[in-house]
């Protein structure tokens, strides 16, 4: 028969230490993802309960500020509560770290909240379906591979393929929507941070953004929990302000890689690839947060980016293919595309959505379905003519205007279109006129459609237009 003293089912005291990690013995009355103080004000996490070989009960824990080290032998209290941040409007244009101290202040101050860090998804009838879109101003994806707000859209490439440049480009394109943006890098380099950063703040896109980041040199307790705190982060002006939001977690490979570094430290049993086998759970309940919240609860939505980085464009890795089966479609990157100029570098063939085109506006649904035939015609006649020496004209008529159709969906970064201005290049791309054009005159004339003001547009017909355009860049030549 074990005896047990009285204070140790409060008190709890640490026998080991690791980086970032201790091991508890008592704190009998512990559960799951409590937290608990020290004398030395540092915060723990209890993440696993288990027993010894010899049968004693032992708590492992993650240190919350890892900076303040802890002695073996120390007791530690429980504060029978979840770990919180504390969040307000001070976050909006704001970087914070994942536990919620502010790295960059834009002078705001205001009341402060605390909110749990992790909190159950919403359930089934806490949402409703997804309804409206979310325009990424990028033609290629709003076209194709459509949004909608509480969508999970993986954005899955090599590195250097522009994944970040995406989901900066989806950023700057809410600055005249509602939809207030948070952009969690965990993982990164501080200097790639900051570079992300400024980037935001030269195009005026900071005042609905709030970021949070745990740098490469972070502990991986901080790496791990900051794509929670990114989502309660959302979840705060989702369900406070009652807005759409849009979550992006750069990059959950290295989430992954935190996780099983904090793993390992805690001994416990490694799986496939040295992963942990609760990977797939520790994945999902993170993206589970993203949601279309129903009108009693003030229909906002989550919408989620995570991105995963793939090696020798390897989709079908071991995180990559979990994330893929958990969210509603993937934007997939192609090194290949990248090089040969084609921006953004975004494979149709393995870019899908689920649920993205329920939202989408009808005219775009109406000039994309053209379009998208056309590509779609195009990418199978080209491949086939590689092998075939004489094509019959109807095949060369459609490989011309494909080659231009091809053409219309780059798009240099940090320069997001608009959905009408989109819907009418788009319908000027289905007009056979864009034929007589010559491949590098296509930018010229997307660049000279977008420079007509908008109101002529409205009184002159877009056949007129694309004629009038094609002259100018004749011209020009
Ligand atoms: C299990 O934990 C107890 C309490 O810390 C310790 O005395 C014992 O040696 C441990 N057993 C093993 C096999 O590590």
């Amino acid at each position: 028969m074990v005896t047990i003293e009285k204070n140790i089912l409060i008190y709890g005291v640490i026998i080991s230490t690791g980086y970032g990690v201790v091991t508890l013995e008592g704190l009998l009355i512990a559960f799951i993802s409590e937290v608990f103080t020290t004398q030395s004000f540092s915060i723990g996490l209890v993440v696993n309960l288990y027993q010894n070989d010899t049968m004693n009960l032992l708590i492992g824990a993650l240190l919350l500020n890892p900076e303040n080290p802890l002695d073996q032998g120390s007791t530690v209290h429980a504060l029978s509560s979840l770990a919180t941040i504390t969040l307000g409007d001070c976050a909006i244009a704001s970087i914070l770290d994942p536990v919620g101290n502010v790295i960059f202040n834009s002078g705001r101050i205001n009341m402060q909240y605390p909110w749990a860090i992790e909190s159950p998804a919403p359930g089934i009838i806490d949402r409703q379906s997804v309804s409206e879109a979310l325009q990424t101003g990028l033609i290629a994806i709003d076209s194709s591979i459509p949004i909608g707000c509480g969508q999970r859209e993986l954005i899955v490439g090599d590195r250097q393929t522009g994944k970040t440049s995406i989901s900066i480009d989806s950023i700057l394109n809410q600055k005249y929507s509602t939809i207030f943006t948070v952009y969690t890098s965990l993982g990164q380099s501080s200097s790639s941070i900051l570079q992300v950063f400024l980037s935001l703040v030269q195009k005026d896109a900071i005042f609905y953004l709030s970021m949070l980041m745990a740098t490469a040199s972070s502990s991986a307790v901080h790496q791990y929990l900051c794509a929670y705190s990114g989502a309660a982060l959302s979840e705060f002006f989702v369900i406070t302000g009652e807005l759409p939001s849009l979550l992006i977690l750069d990059d959950l490979s290295r989430h992954a890689c935190a996780y099983r570094e904090i793993y390992l430290l805690l001994r416990r049993p490694a799986g496939r690839e040295a992963y942990p086998g609760e990977i797939f759970f520790v994945h999902s309940r993170l993206l589970e947060r993203s949601a279309k919240l129903s009108y009693n609860l003030g229909g906002g939505s989550l919408t989620c980016f995570p991105v995963i980085e793939t090696l020798a464009g390897d989709v079908s890795g071991y995180i990559s293919t979990n994330i893929i089966s958990i969210t509603d479609g993937q934007i997939a990157l192609s090194a290949d595309l990248f090089l040969s100029g084609i921006l953004p570098a975004i494979d149709v063939g393995l870019s899908v959505t689920r649920v993205g085109s329920i939202g989408q506006w009808y005219g775009m649904k109406y000039v994309a379905g053209f379009y998208k035939l056309e590509l779609a015609q195009f990418v199978e006649l080209q491949s086939f003519s590689q092998f075939a020496s004489d094509l019959g004209q109807e095949s060369k008529n459609r490989l011309t205007k494909g080659l231009r159709l091809v053409e219309i969906l780059k798009q240099s970064s940090r320069s997001p279109i608009s959905l009408t201005r989109q819907v009418g290049i788009l319908s000027l791309a289905n007009q056979k006129l864009l034929k007589a054009l010559a491949i590098k005159d296509v930018d010229l004339f997307l660049n000279l459609y977008l420079d007509i003001p908008s109101w002529t547009l409205l009184l002159i017909p877009p056949n007129l237009v694309a004629k009038s355009i094609v002259c100018c860049v004749f011209k020009a030549n």
